[in-house]
């Protein structure tokens, strides 16, 4: 396997020095071959929900938003049973800004705030979907720049593995939340791995009101999206780069597809509250 598939593939246990950057490399490489093709090609950056078999779509969404679809339908699987309209809300960990903008549009939020890395890709995606009620602000998920008690809700959507000290990223999500907050945390971890997630959750303060494993669900979204994923990968990226897009796009095929399809790598979606 080539060093960047690898890369891309064992990034979460890469050591801490080497993420940021990468990630900061990755959001400009991304930039810039969408200025190359003069258009934007993606606005999420995860593996997507679908229902199962013989269940109903969950999302009614615009024909603008219809070809990122099951991107979106995470987003919507990650608010749970959370009605967001007019709270303040702060996403950390936002990507090029597609979850942050449906959910400001279709849920009405008061305020909400999203949190990445690299100041070109917080430019692009202030340009692209910011408004009145949206906005992007550069920081990083274990040094969150808000004063305590500012948000009602913090989501965080397939960010938080990668982060170098997972823990302290959870006290300041603790930190920033009101004390009648809301955690949404939807993400992945290796199978052996979710009692060390739900004990880190609780050290920090948070008791899960909900949880839902949502694994099948985003290994039918693999292989619903899975054209689309390849064509976004043909069109856009460099040939020696190709396979290791396709690891992190999960198309069929790769390692993270098969990680998902085993149950080697789980996916979980969790509605969290400071602990009583
Ligand atoms: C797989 S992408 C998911 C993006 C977005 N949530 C989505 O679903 O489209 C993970 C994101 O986490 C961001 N990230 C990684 N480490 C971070 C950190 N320490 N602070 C803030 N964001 C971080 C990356 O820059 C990247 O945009």
């Amino acid at each position: 396997m080539a060093l960047s598939d690898r890369i891309v593939l064992k990034y979460a246990e890469l050591p801490r020095v080497f993420r940021k950057p990468l990630w900061r490399f990755w959001h400009n490489l991304i930039l810039g071959r969408d200025r190359d093709h003069g258009d934007v090609g993606v606005t999420f950056m995860n593996y997507g929900f679908a229902p199962l078999e013989g269940e109903p779509e969950t999302v009614a969404l615009a024909p603008g938003d219809e070809p990122e679809r099951f991107p979106a339908q995470l987003y919507h699987r990650a608010l749970r049973s959370h009605d967001v309209d007019g709270k303040v809300v702060l996403e950390v960990g936002s990507g090029r800004g597609g979850g942050a903008s449906y959910i400001t549009r279709y849920f009405r939020p008061e305020r909400y705030v999203a949190v990445d890395l690299g100041p070109k890709n917080i430019r692009f995606c202030n340009a692209y979907h910011g408004s009145d009620r949206l906005s992007f602000v550069e920081g990083d998920a274990e040094d969150l720049p808000f004063a305590d008690g500012s948000f009602d809700t913090v989501v965080n959507v397939e960010s938080s593995r990668c982060y170098g000290d997972i823990p302290r990223f959870f006290a300041e999500v603790r930190r920033v939340l009101r004390e009648n907050g809301v955690f949404l945390l939807t993400d992945m971890r290796w199978q052996g791995d979710l009692p060390l997630l739900r004990s880190r959750l609780a050290t920090a303060g948070f008791a899960i009101a909900e949880e839902e494993n949502i694994t099948a669900n985003v290994v039918r979204a693999l292989e619903l999206d899975d054209r689309r994923r390849r064509s976004m990968i043909e069109q856009r990226i460099p040939g020696f780069l190709t396979r290791a897009f396709g690891e992190f796009a999960g198309v069929k095929g790769s390692r993270r597809y098969a990680e998902f399809a085993s149950g080697r790598m789980q996916y979980v979606s969790m509605l969290l509250r400071p602990a009583g």
